[in-house]
């Protein structure tokens, strides 16, 4: 049976906070972290990791998307993603991350933003980039 992320939030959550806390950001101080239920009920995780030379710097979410590929798993393995940052407001994903998700996340995927405090932001993968580039 496939994971299921509504049942698995929480240690998202917890696993998306535990990632932050490894960003290299000493450029922008702006920590994030991201974890990915994958649908064996694995969960990999990610942190932005920032660069001297600026345009170099790596997104949490894309960082997380990378490590999953790297261990094996493809297309259709992806269930949903939580990015967590921290502040007030929960920061959703930049444009870059966007296509990268689009690439391997089912159009319908969710995508959960978090923060320090209440604030969320859901949406699926198809909402944060309609139309997305394919080849
Ligand atoms: N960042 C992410 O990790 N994910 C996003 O979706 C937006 C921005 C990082 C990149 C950079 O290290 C810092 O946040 C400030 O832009």
């Amino acid at each position: 049976m496939k994971a299921s992320f509504n049942s698995s939030k929480e240690k998202l959550i917890e696993a998306a906070t535990s990632a932050m806390g490894r960003a290299w950001c000493p450029y922008s101080k702006f920590a994030v972290g991201a974890a990915i239920l994958m649908s064996d009920g694995e969960i990999i995780t990610g942190c932005n990791v920032e660069n001297s030379s600026f345009g170099l710097t790596n997104c949490a979410e894309r960082t997380a998307v990378f490590s999953a590929i790297s261990r094996g798993y493809g297309r259709g393995d992806f269930i949903g993603i939580v990015v967590r940052a921290g502040g007030n407001r929960a920061s959703s994903p930049c444009g870059a991350c966007r296509q990268v998700l689009s690439e391997f996340f089912d159009p319908e995927a969710p995508v959960l933003a978090v923060c320090d405090k209440d604030h969320q932001m859901t949406w699926t993968v198809k909402e944060l980039l309609p139309d997305g580039f394919r080849l």
